[in-house]
């Protein structure tokens, strides 16, 4: 199986540390950065995270900020993205089992990175089980977002990431 791993400057070192611990397993990882503590924005790597999982290059994803909020919404965005925020390794069943979640999101800042391993064994572990009711409600989800036109666009950031160059967004 072919995860697609990203994060933002914020959590570096616990995705880095994910990226180990999902090959060690056995998993192929594509590591979509970010790759140090440089400030950078979790839009970006939701939407790198994401695009991977919807093109088929991987299997499922996981995005990783400070909270998991920013990241998970960003990841959201994506048409064909079903990304659950999850605290909790019940939740992580629920998300793959029910929902059919294909990327997860975690905050690297609210929970320790031995829930998060145990979170995603159980998110990689557990398999769609397909009902006429979970159908028809992720039918209805995906339904949401028509088209996105965001997607392979390598410049859709590009105007924040020049402000970012300039220094006009504060360090946090
Ligand atoms: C830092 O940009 C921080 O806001 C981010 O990592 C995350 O917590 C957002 O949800």
């Amino acid at each position: 199986m072919k995860i697609s791993i990203g994060c933002d400057h914020i959590v570096t070192e616990i995705k880095d540390h994910l990226v180990e611990y999902l090959k060690e397993k056995g998993y192929e990882v594509i590591d979509n950065g970010t790759y140090d503590k440089v400030r950078t924005h979790y839009p970006i790597y939701g939407k790198k995270t994401a695009e991977k999982v919807v093109n088929g290059e991987a299997d499922l994803g996981i995005v990783i900020c400070g909270t998991g909020v920013g990241i998970t919404a960003s990841a959201n965005k994506v048409k064909g993205i079903r990304a659950a925020l999850v605290r909790d390794v019940a939740t992580a069943k629920y998300a793959r089992e029910q929902l059919n979640a294909n990327v997860i999101g975690m905050g690297g800042r609210i929970t320790g990175i031995g829930l998060m391993e145990n979170i995603i064994d159980v998110f990689l572990e557990t398999e769609y089980k397909e009902t006429e009711k979970n159908k028809k409600w992720i039918e209805k989800i995906d339904g949401l977002i028509e088209e996105d036109s965001s997607i392979g666009d390598e410049h859709f950031f590009d105007e924040f990431l020049e402000k970012w160059e300039k220094g006009e967004y504060p360090n946090e």
